[in-house]
Protein backbone atom coordinates (compact mmCIF):
# COMPACT_ATOMS: atom_id res chain seq x y z
CA UNK A 1 0.00 0.00 0.00
CA UNK A 2 1.31 3.59 -1.11
CA UNK A 3 1.79 5.73 2.43
CA UNK A 4 0.08 9.03 2.52
CA UNK A 5 2.42 11.84 3.83
CA UNK A 6 0.54 14.15 5.89
CA UNK A 7 2.67 17.49 5.90
CA UNK A 8 1.28 19.00 8.94
CA UNK A 9 4.29 22.00 9.32
CA UNK A 10 3.69 25.11 11.12
CA UNK A 11 4.13 27.02 7.94
CA UNK A 12 1.93 24.61 6.07
CA UNK A 13 -0.99 24.83 8.45
CA UNK A 14 -0.75 28.90 8.62
CA UNK A 15 -1.29 28.94 4.87
CA UNK A 16 -3.86 26.56 4.21
CA UNK A 17 -5.63 28.05 6.82
CA UNK A 18 -5.75 31.42 5.10
CA UNK A 19 -6.21 29.29 1.70
CA UNK A 20 -9.52 27.81 3.22
CA UNK A 21 -10.87 31.81 4.15
CA UNK A 22 -13.92 32.79 2.03
CA UNK A 23 -12.68 36.10 2.60
CA UNK A 24 -9.09 35.03 0.50
CA UNK A 25 -9.53 36.76 -2.65
CA UNK A 26 -8.30 35.40 -5.90
CA UNK A 27 -4.50 37.40 -5.98
CA UNK A 28 -3.62 35.91 -2.44
CA UNK A 29 -5.39 32.41 -3.02
CA UNK A 30 -2.52 31.88 -5.87
CA UNK A 31 0.07 32.88 -4.23
CA UNK A 32 -0.59 30.60 -1.18
CA UNK A 33 -1.35 27.69 -4.01
CA UNK A 34 2.47 28.56 -5.05
CA UNK A 35 3.69 28.52 -1.96
CA UNK A 36 2.10 25.43 -0.64
CA UNK A 37 3.27 23.74 -3.44
CA UNK A 38 7.02 24.41 -2.41
CA UNK A 39 6.41 23.61 0.99
CA UNK A 40 4.86 20.27 0.11
CA UNK A 41 7.74 19.76 -2.81
CA UNK A 42 10.11 20.05 -0.54
CA UNK A 43 8.52 16.83 1.14
CA UNK A 44 7.70 14.75 -1.81
CA UNK A 45 11.35 14.93 -3.53
CA UNK A 46 12.39 14.07 -0.35
CA UNK A 47 13.33 10.34 -1.82
CA UNK A 48 15.13 11.51 -4.87
CA UNK A 49 18.70 9.45 -5.02
CA UNK A 50 21.69 11.76 -4.51
CA UNK A 51 25.38 10.90 -5.55
CA UNK A 52 28.34 11.66 -3.64
CA UNK A 53 30.76 13.91 -4.85
CA UNK A 54 33.85 16.04 -3.37
CA UNK A 55 33.55 19.75 -3.98
CA UNK A 56 36.46 22.15 -3.07
CA UNK A 57 35.74 24.81 -1.24
CA UNK A 58 38.15 27.72 -0.55
CA UNK A 59 39.68 25.56 2.82
CA UNK A 60 39.77 22.50 1.38
CA UNK A 61 37.97 18.88 -0.14
CA UNK A 62 34.21 18.49 1.08
CA UNK A 63 32.78 15.32 0.83
CA UNK A 64 29.06 16.70 -1.07
CA UNK A 65 25.55 14.96 -2.62
CA UNK A 66 24.12 16.37 -5.28
CA UNK A 67 21.18 15.08 -7.54
CA UNK A 68 21.35 12.17 -9.22
CA UNK A 69 19.74 13.33 -12.45
CA UNK A 70 17.06 11.18 -12.63
CA UNK A 71 14.41 12.59 -15.11
CA UNK A 72 11.46 13.65 -13.67
CA UNK A 73 7.86 15.35 -14.77
CA UNK A 74 5.30 16.91 -13.26
CA UNK A 75 1.46 16.28 -14.31
CA UNK A 76 -1.01 18.85 -13.24
CA UNK A 77 -4.67 18.10 -13.21
CA UNK A 78 -6.45 21.17 -15.51
CA UNK A 79 -7.44 23.34 -14.24
CA UNK A 80 -6.35 23.47 -10.64
CA UNK A 81 -3.36 21.89 -10.82
CA UNK A 82 -1.52 24.56 -12.89
CA UNK A 83 -1.24 26.60 -10.38
CA UNK A 84 0.97 23.91 -7.94
CA UNK A 85 3.16 23.63 -11.16
CA UNK A 86 5.50 26.73 -10.87
CA UNK A 87 6.01 26.14 -7.12
CA UNK A 88 7.07 22.03 -7.47
CA UNK A 89 9.26 23.04 -10.88
CA UNK A 90 10.79 25.94 -8.50
CA UNK A 91 12.44 23.10 -6.81
CA UNK A 92 12.48 20.62 -10.05
CA UNK A 93 13.78 22.84 -12.83
CA UNK A 94 14.96 20.54 -15.20
CA UNK A 95 11.42 19.00 -14.59
CA UNK A 96 9.43 18.43 -18.08
CA UNK A 97 5.62 19.13 -17.26
CA UNK A 98 2.97 17.04 -18.88
CA UNK A 99 -1.03 18.06 -18.48
CA UNK A 100 -3.98 16.17 -18.09
CA UNK A 101 -7.39 17.67 -18.61
CA UNK A 102 -10.53 16.69 -16.51
CA UNK A 103 -13.34 18.25 -15.58
CA UNK A 104 -15.91 16.73 -12.93
CA UNK A 105 -19.40 15.43 -14.21
CA UNK A 106 -21.43 17.68 -11.62
CA UNK A 107 -24.25 14.79 -11.68
CA UNK A 108 -22.11 11.73 -11.46
CA UNK A 109 -18.73 13.37 -10.00
CA UNK A 110 -16.89 11.23 -12.50
CA UNK A 111 -14.20 12.51 -14.14
CA UNK A 112 -14.64 13.73 -18.05
CA UNK A 113 -11.57 13.45 -19.56
CA UNK A 114 -10.84 16.20 -22.15
CA UNK A 115 -6.96 16.93 -23.04
CA UNK A 116 -3.93 15.07 -22.61
CA UNK A 117 -0.23 16.07 -23.45
CA UNK A 118 2.81 14.22 -22.08
CA UNK A 119 6.23 14.63 -22.87
CA UNK A 120 7.47 11.98 -25.37
CA UNK A 121 9.58 10.48 -22.83
CA UNK A 122 7.27 10.66 -19.98
CA UNK A 123 7.46 6.29 -19.20
CA UNK A 124 11.10 7.22 -18.72
CA UNK A 125 10.30 9.52 -16.15
CA UNK A 126 9.16 9.69 -12.19
CA UNK A 127 6.17 11.50 -11.97
CA UNK A 128 4.32 13.93 -9.68
CA UNK A 129 0.98 14.45 -9.97
CA UNK A 130 -0.28 17.68 -8.74
CA UNK A 131 -4.24 18.92 -7.88
CA UNK A 132 -5.19 21.06 -5.12
CA UNK A 133 -8.27 18.52 -4.58
CA UNK A 134 -8.37 15.17 -3.76
CA UNK A 135 -12.09 14.63 -3.61
CA UNK A 136 -13.99 11.32 -4.82
CA UNK A 137 -10.93 10.51 -5.59
CA UNK A 138 -12.23 9.70 -9.67
CA UNK A 139 -9.93 12.50 -11.00
CA UNK A 140 -6.91 11.47 -9.62
CA UNK A 141 -7.21 7.99 -10.35
CA UNK A 142 -7.94 8.91 -13.70
CA UNK A 143 -4.91 10.79 -14.16
CA UNK A 144 -2.75 8.30 -12.71
CA UNK A 145 -4.27 5.81 -15.33
CA UNK A 146 -3.22 8.10 -18.16
CA UNK A 147 0.45 7.91 -16.41
CA UNK A 148 0.54 4.69 -16.26
CA UNK A 149 -1.10 3.93 -19.76
CA UNK A 150 2.28 5.85 -21.57
CA UNK A 151 4.51 3.61 -19.24
CA UNK A 152 5.18 5.37 -16.24
CA UNK A 153 6.05 3.16 -13.25
CA UNK A 154 7.52 5.47 -10.32
CA UNK A 155 4.64 8.29 -9.50
CA UNK A 156 3.93 10.21 -6.61
CA UNK A 157 0.39 12.22 -5.92
CA UNK A 158 0.69 15.78 -4.16
CA UNK A 159 -2.69 17.28 -3.00
CA UNK A 160 -3.00 20.01 -0.69
CA UNK A 161 -6.49 18.89 0.71
CA UNK A 162 -8.12 15.31 0.35
CA UNK A 163 -11.01 13.66 2.32
CA UNK A 164 -10.72 10.24 3.48
CA UNK A 165 -13.39 8.94 0.81
CA UNK A 166 -10.71 9.81 -1.95
CA UNK A 167 -7.14 8.68 -0.32
CA UNK A 168 -9.14 5.14 -0.47
CA UNK A 169 -10.14 5.24 -3.70
CA UNK A 170 -6.55 6.25 -4.86
CA UNK A 171 -4.86 3.54 -2.43
CA UNK A 172 -7.37 1.11 -3.76
CA UNK A 173 -6.82 1.52 -7.52
CA UNK A 174 -2.87 2.33 -7.23
CA UNK A 175 -1.32 0.89 -4.25
CA UNK A 176 2.07 1.76 -5.87
CA UNK A 177 1.47 5.46 -5.65
CA UNK A 178 2.29 7.67 -2.38
CA UNK A 179 0.11 10.24 -1.41
CA UNK A 180 1.69 13.70 0.17
CA UNK A 181 -1.31 16.02 1.64
CA UNK A 182 -1.29 19.52 3.71
CA UNK A 183 -4.42 17.70 5.42
CA UNK A 184 -7.15 15.38 5.36
CA UNK A 185 -10.59 16.77 5.53
CA UNK A 186 -13.97 14.92 7.23
CA UNK A 187 -16.01 14.03 4.56
CA UNK A 188 -17.79 14.36 1.26
CA UNK A 189 -20.71 16.66 1.14
CA UNK A 190 -23.75 15.21 -0.96
CA UNK A 191 -22.17 17.59 -3.97
CA UNK A 192 -18.75 15.93 -3.60
CA UNK A 193 -17.32 18.47 -2.04
CA UNK A 194 -14.53 18.25 0.29
CA UNK A 195 -15.74 19.58 3.83
CA UNK A 196 -14.81 22.04 5.39
CA UNK A 197 -12.17 21.76 2.31
CA UNK A 198 -11.98 25.29 0.58
CA UNK A 199 -14.95 25.42 -1.98
CA UNK A 200 -14.24 24.92 -5.71
CA UNK A 201 -9.98 25.41 -5.96
CA UNK A 202 -10.11 25.91 -9.96
CA UNK A 203 -13.07 28.65 -9.16
CA UNK A 204 -11.38 30.59 -6.28
CA UNK A 205 -7.94 29.74 -8.39
CA UNK A 206 -9.01 31.44 -11.34
CA UNK A 207 -11.36 33.87 -10.62
CA UNK A 208 -14.62 32.18 -12.08
CA UNK A 209 -17.00 32.73 -10.08
C1 LIG B 1 -11.50 19.70 -9.00
C2 LIG B 1 -10.11 19.48 -8.46
C3 LIG B 1 -9.85 18.06 -8.83
C4 LIG B 1 -11.20 17.42 -8.74
C5 LIG B 1 -11.25 16.60 -7.48
O1 LIG B 1 -11.49 19.92 -10.36
O2 LIG B 1 -9.19 20.38 -8.96
O3 LIG B 1 -9.31 17.89 -10.13
O4 LIG B 1 -12.16 18.48 -8.66
O5 LIG B 1 -12.43 15.92 -7.41
P1 LIG B 1 -12.51 14.33 -7.41
O6 LIG B 1 -11.48 13.84 -6.49
O7 LIG B 1 -13.91 14.08 -6.90
O8 LIG B 1 -12.33 13.85 -8.82
P2 LIG B 1 -12.83 20.22 -11.18
O9 LIG B 1 -13.45 18.93 -11.63
O10 LIG B 1 -13.72 21.13 -10.38
O11 LIG B 1 -12.32 20.91 -12.50
P3 LIG B 1 -11.63 22.36 -12.67
O12 LIG B 1 -10.29 22.31 -11.98
O13 LIG B 1 -11.50 22.47 -14.14
O14 LIG B 1 -12.53 23.40 -12.07
N1 LIG C 1 -13.16 19.95 -6.22
C1 LIG C 1 -12.94 21.12 -5.57
O1 LIG C 1 -12.41 22.07 -6.16
N2 LIG C 1 -13.31 21.21 -4.28
C2 LIG C 1 -13.87 20.19 -3.62
O2 LIG C 1 -14.17 20.35 -2.42
C3 LIG C 1 -14.09 18.99 -4.31
C4 LIG C 1 -13.71 18.90 -5.60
Amino acid sequence: MGKVVVIDHPLVMHKLSILRDKRTGTKEFRELVYELSILLGYEVTRELAVTETIVETPIGPAKCKTLEGKKLGVVPILRAGLGMVDGITSLLPAAKVGHIGLYRDPNTLKPVDYYSKLPSDVGERDIIIVDPMLATGGSAVAAIDVCKREGCKNIKLCNLIAAPEGIKVVQDAHPDVDIYLACIDEYLNDHGYIVPGLGDAGDRLFGTK
